[in-house]
């Protein structure tokens, strides 16, 4: 029917309420075992939500402040927006910015064989964990946490799971996370991967033209990073040596003093990486300290081990374990406590089973941690074509600047970094927009200044399964008759069922539903895993909770060059008060009235 469309009546209004209220239903006690960045993270998020929390750490705050380092720990903006989410960025003004990434790799008589920098599209930043992790704890116990300093045993977890409604382990590489079964097909090694050496340092010189995680790579001895960080002290400078057992950089334990220690960093550098060396002439160790070193076995594992009869959750590096290789465990356990933050606070009320767990894990894996652990073992044993396409990258700028933005989001390496044969298009496709002098990302970036909400666009293809993928494309057209469009990449997955489907529905979001839009734009077996929906006219997935809906009619495609423009007739709508999630430059944001204007 043409203009003259019938309103659907709405669900009541979406109501806002206080964020304690918002939870009132749900279960109330939280046990964590592990303060560490995922544990203190989900903690403080639960605590704002207005649930009870307790958490369990095996070293008092001051035993922290004044113990080892523990980690480089440089986080990337993703990140880091976590934190600034839950106001736990105490050290963002403070904390040198890293601005890039750069690499290097020697030709074997002194020089550099390869030697590039990107920059990143917004700043990472790295926070002696001996800094955050108390300052955590502190505010975990002004937030109202209960945190008890002792090492919890398997006894005591036992005892732990009687009195509350949900225990996540999140103790790291601790010897508790022993107790979720390895999963072998996700774990391909049984060994070490590299021997790892960790040294904080005052005095470098600064990196030109700006700062950045630099990594030397020498083939088949090791990798070297470097890169500026806040300790206890004030800024410092993190390096990191990560050797091939067995190999030339595998060279740590007849070090007997933080004295040595430094120094074997200088003589590794001086024999393999000359240009380090001229950086490091004046450096001295921050404290005694600040060294470290150690190895790890990446190990994923099951998410869910039992304790006297009932699951318990493992989060974070309990459960996925990384080599610090791509400098993404802190990162990946802010991701892990997000989605674990998110998945607890729309539990109803109960003892959250063991399905929950795995469906909770699911979404992390899924979502996002599969990703990283590809492209980290990957780079653990580089085929011929990463080193391929690291040389090219400096020679195109557009190739390096997606390098070192897949720090960010390493999914967004998929599936061009991995496989050889799209390593080869990639780079050709790139060479080509350079040759037409257009830089694909800086377009985006200019793009992305233009502020937009976010919509899942949703359909049933002729075999009865359901598609649906995130855009921002969406706009009004006409309203005689009542058409609108969206754009979709001829690259999507789903594109060909898209163009062969009869209707499909537009799903505006509303603020909180930031998790379905990364569901939807992730490329994922079932995206509708554990989303609530109904189905509307021609089966389309219509969202739950959305504030607004567009039932389609497909009525024409157009060609947009690497897209398809698709046209809709709407032949059903409704919509509810709400606020919207928006997106502006690469972020999710919220709408707020503007301040000059009264109404
Ligand atoms: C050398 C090195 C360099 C790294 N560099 C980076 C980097 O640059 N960027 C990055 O993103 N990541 C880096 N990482 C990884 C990062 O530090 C971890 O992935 C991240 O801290 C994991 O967070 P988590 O919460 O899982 O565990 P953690 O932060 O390790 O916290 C676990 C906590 O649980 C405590 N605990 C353990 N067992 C028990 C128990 N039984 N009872 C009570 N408490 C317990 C531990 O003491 C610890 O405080 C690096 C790691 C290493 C080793
Ligand atoms: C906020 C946001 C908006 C997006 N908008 C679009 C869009 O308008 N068109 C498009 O093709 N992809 C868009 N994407 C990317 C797709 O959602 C993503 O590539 C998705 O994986 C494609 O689905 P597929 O699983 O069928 O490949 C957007 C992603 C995000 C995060």
């Amino acid at each position: 029917m043409r203009g003259t469309l019938p309103r659907v009546q709405g669900r009541p209004p979406l109501q806002f309420r206080s964020e304690r209220s918002d939870h009132q239903n749900l279960m109330k006690r939280v046990a964590i075992i592990g303060a560490g960045q995922s544990g203190c993270q989900l903690g403080l998020g639960l605590l704002k939500a207005g649930l009870d929390v307790s958490m369990y750490s095996d070293r008092s705050a001051d035993e922290i402040s004044y113990g080892r380092v523990l980690s480089s720990q440089c986080m990337f903006d993703s990140a880091l927006e976590i934190e600034r989410n839950l106001e736990l960025n105490y050290w963002e003004e403070e904390c040198p910015k890293v601005q890039g990434i750069g690499l290097a790799l020697p030709n074997g008589i002194g020089g550099k064989a390869i030697d590039w920098v990107a920059p990143l599209d917004n700043f990472a930043q790295s926070v002696d964990q001996r800094l955050k992790i108390p300052r955590w704890m502190q505010e975990f116990q002004k937030r109202g946490g209960e945190l008890r300093i002792k090492p919890a045993s398997l006894d005591d977890l036992t005892e732990i799971t009687r009195s509350q409604d949900l225990v996540i382990v999140a103790s790291g590489k601790g010897a508790l996370g022993h107790l979720f079964e390895r999963d072998s097909e996700r774990s391909p090694f049984s060994q070490p991967q590299r021997t790892t050496a960790l040294t904080y340092v005052k005095g470098m010189l600064p990196r030109a033209p700006y700062s950045a995680v630099s990594f030397s790579i020498v083939p088949n001895v090791g990798e070297y990073f470097v890169f500026p960080a806040l300790t206890t002290s004030g800024p410092c400078d993190i390096m990191v040596f990560e050797g091939v057992p067995g190999g030339p950089w595998d060279c740590w334990s007849d070090v007997k003093t933080s004295a040595e220690h430094l120094a074997r960093c200088k003589d590794i550098l001086a024999k393999y990486l000359p240009w380090e060396t001229d950086r490091c002439h004046d450096i001295e160790l921050t404290d005694e300290n600040g060294v470290l070193t150690g190895c790890v076995v990446p190990t994923v594992r099951k998410p869910v081990a039992w304790a006297a009869g009932i699951p318990v959750l493992g989060m974070a590096d309990a459960v996925v374990l990384n080599d610090p290789l791509t400098v993404q465990g802190s990162n990946n356990a802010a991701r892990c406590a997000e989605i674990y933050l998110e998945s607890i606070l729309e539990l109803g009320t109960g003892r959250p089973d063991a399905e929950w767990m795995q469906q909770t894990f699911d979404r992390y894996w899924n979502g996002y941690a599969k990703w990283v652990v590809e492209w980290t073992n990957l780079l653990l044993r580089p085929p011929a074509h990463v080193i391929k396409l690291l040389d090219c990258a400096g020679k195109i700028s557009a190739v390096a600047s997606a390098f070192a933005n897949g720090f960010d989001d390493p999914r967004t390496l998929f599936p061009w970094f991995i496989n050889s044969g799209e390593a080869d298009a990639f780079v050709q496709q790139q060479a080509k927009l350079v040759a037409e002098r257009l830089d694909r990302r800086d377009f985006r970036r200019a793009l992305g200044q233009f502020a937009t909400g976010v919509t899942v666009v949703t359909a049933n293809t002729s075999d009865g399964r359901r598609i649906g993928v995130t855009v921002n494309s969406f706009s009004s057209v006409s309203l005689d008759p009542p058409l609108i469009l969206w754009s979709l990449s001829r690259q999507a997955e789903s594109f060909f069922d898209f163009t062969n489907v009869t209707h499909f529905a537009v799903n505006v979001l509303e603020a909180k539903q930031h998790h379905l839009s990364r569901q939807f734009s992730t490329r994922l077996a079932d995206k509708f895993a554990g989303v609530e929906f109904i189905e509307g006219k021609a089966g389309v997935p219509l969202l739950k909770g959305v504030i607004a809906e567009f039932v389609c009619r497909k009525v024409r495609l157009y060609d947009g060059g690497d897209h398809v423009i698709f046209v809709g007739e709407v032949e059903e709508y409704k919509y509810e008060d709400g606020e919207p999630l928006v997106f502006h430059s690469g972020r999710y944001r919220v709408a707020t009235r503007h301040p000059d204007i009264a109404e």
